[in-house]
C-alpha cells in the first residue's frame, strides 16, 4: 500500500468488472483512478519459481501445488508462456466454473483498496443489474464483495452499474437520464430520475460475447479476437479482412440487441415516470470505444421511433473509468 491509501479517509468508488476491476479516489476536485486486470494464470508451485516471482516483484500467492499469478501481470505471463489468461468473473459475476474464482477477485481488491484507513471507510462497489441468466448469481457475488469489504474493515454498499454511470456523467441534467455501461460480461442500463432508478437491466451480450464468436467463425483464440479489437477495429463497413467483418457482424448484434431490450424495458414499465423534459443517454465501458460505436448505435436507434424522448446521444469523455468513478460520487453524496 502506498502513502496516497494509506493517508485516504474519504470514500472510494469500486467499479468490479468482469474484465477490470477499477478503484476511485477523490483527490482535490479530481478523481485518481487505479486498475488491475481481472484475470489470472497459474503455474506449478516451485521454490525456485517462486522466489523468482518475488524477486521480480510480480503480484502472486502460492495455493497448495500452485502458484497464481493475478492481475495486470496475469497478462504478461500468459504472453510469455503462450496460454490464455483465466477470468474469475463471467457474465459480471464471480465465475461458478472456476475453482479459484473468489480469491483471485480477494487478491486483486484487496490490492486495489488496502485495508480501511479507518473502520467504517465507505465503498460503493458496482454490481450488474437483473437480467438474462444472472438473477440468482447476483446475490451471492454480492454478498462476497461485500463480505471481501467488511473483512478489510469497510462499511460497502452495492450500486447498479448503470446507476453509477447517471452519478458519474449525468450531474448536468440532475441524474436524470439513461446510463449505459457496455462492458465485457454484459451490457448494464439504467433510466434513472432525479438519481432515483426507474428502471434497471442487463444484457448478457458485450464485449466477451463479441470476441468468442468472432473467434468461433475465424479459428483465432478469443484472446487474439480481443485485441484486434480493442486495437484497430472501428465501423467502417465489411473490408478484406475477415477479422474485421467478424468483429463488425457480431458487435452490429450486441448493438442490436441492447437497443431492441431498450426499447422493449421502457415500452412496456408499467410505472415510467411522466418526464416533462426530453433526457440524454450516455454510453460508457470498454465495448463503447471503437471509432463509429456511436455512429452506428444513432442509425439502430433512429430506424424506429423510441417510446423516450431523448435530449442527446453521447459517449462519456473516460469510458474505461465511469463506473467506477460513478461510484465514488454516489458514495460521496
Ligand atoms: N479500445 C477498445 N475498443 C474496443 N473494445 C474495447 C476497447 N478497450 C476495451 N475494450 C473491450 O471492453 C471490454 C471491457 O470493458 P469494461 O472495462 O468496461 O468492462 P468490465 O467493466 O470489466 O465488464 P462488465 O461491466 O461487463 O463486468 C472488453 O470486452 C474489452 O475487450
Ligand atoms: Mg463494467
Amino acid at each position: 500500500m502506498n502513502n496516497l491509501e494509506q493517508n485516504y479517509t474519504q470514500p472510494l468508488g469500486l467499479d468490479v468488472g468482469t474484465s477490470r476491476v477499477v478503484v476511485a479516489r477523490a483527490q482535490d476536485q479530481n478523481q485518481v483512478y487505479e486498475s488491475q486486470l481481472n484475470a489470472f494464470v497459474t503455474l506449478p508451485y516451485s521454490k525456485l519459481a517462486e522466489s523468482l516471482l518475488q524477486r521480480e516483484d510480480v503480484f502472486h500467492e502460492v495455493q497448495g501445488a500452485e502458484i497464481v499469478v493475478a492481475g495486470n501481470d496475469a497478462e504478461k505471463f500468459a504472453e510469455v508462456f503462450h496460454v490464455d489468461t483465466r477470468r474469475p468473473m463471467a457474465n459480471g459475476v464471480l465465475n461458478p466454473g472456476e475453482a479459484h474464482s473468489l480469491a483471485v477477485v480477494r487478491r486483486i481488491v484487496t490490492r486495489l483498496v488496502g485495508r480501511a484507513a479507518v473502520e467504517g471507510q465507505k465503498v460503493f462497489f458496482s454490481v450488474p443489474a437483473q437480467g438474462d441468466n444472472v438473477d440468482g448469481a447476483i446475490r451471492y457475488h454480492e454478498a462476497s464483495m461485500r463480505q471481501i469489504l467488511a473483512e478489510l474493515g469497510y462499511a460497502a454498499t452495492p450500486i447498479e452499474e448503470g446507476l453509477a454511470v447517471v452519478y458519474g456523467e449525468l450531474a448536468a441534467s440532475n441524474f436524470s437520464g439513461v446510463g449505459v455501461s457496455c462492458g465485457s460480461g454484459l451490457c448494464n442500463v439504467c433510466l434513472a430520475v432525479l438519481s432515483v432508478p426507474v428502471i434497471s437491466f442487463s444484457v448478457a451480450k458485450a464485449g466477451d460475447f463479441i470476441d468468442a464468436n468472432a473467434a468461433l467463425v475465424t479459428g483465432d483464440r478469443a484472446n487474439r479476437l480481443r485485441i484486434a479489437k480493442e486495437n484497430t477495429f472501428q465501423f467502417n463497413g465489411f473490408t478484406g479482412d475477415r477479422q474485421h467483418n467478424a468483429l463488425t457482424v457480431y458487435y452490429q448484434e450486441v448493438i442490436a440487441g441492447l437497443i431492441g431490450s431498450l426499447r422493449a424495458h421502457i415500452a412496456s414499465a408499467q410505472r415510467l415516470p411522466r418526464l416533462e423534459q426530453a433526457v440524454p443517454l450516455v454510453l460508457s465501458g470498454g465495448t463503447a470505444m471503437p471509432k463509429g460505436f456511436l455512429d452506428h448505435f444513432l442509425k439502430i436507434l433512429e430506424a424506429e421511433e423510441f417510446p423516450l424522448r431523448l435530449s442527446e446521444v453521447r459517449v462519456a469523455g473516460d469510458p474505461l473509468h465511469s463506473t467506477a468513478r460513478g461510484a465514488l460520487m454516489a458514495a460521496l453524496c
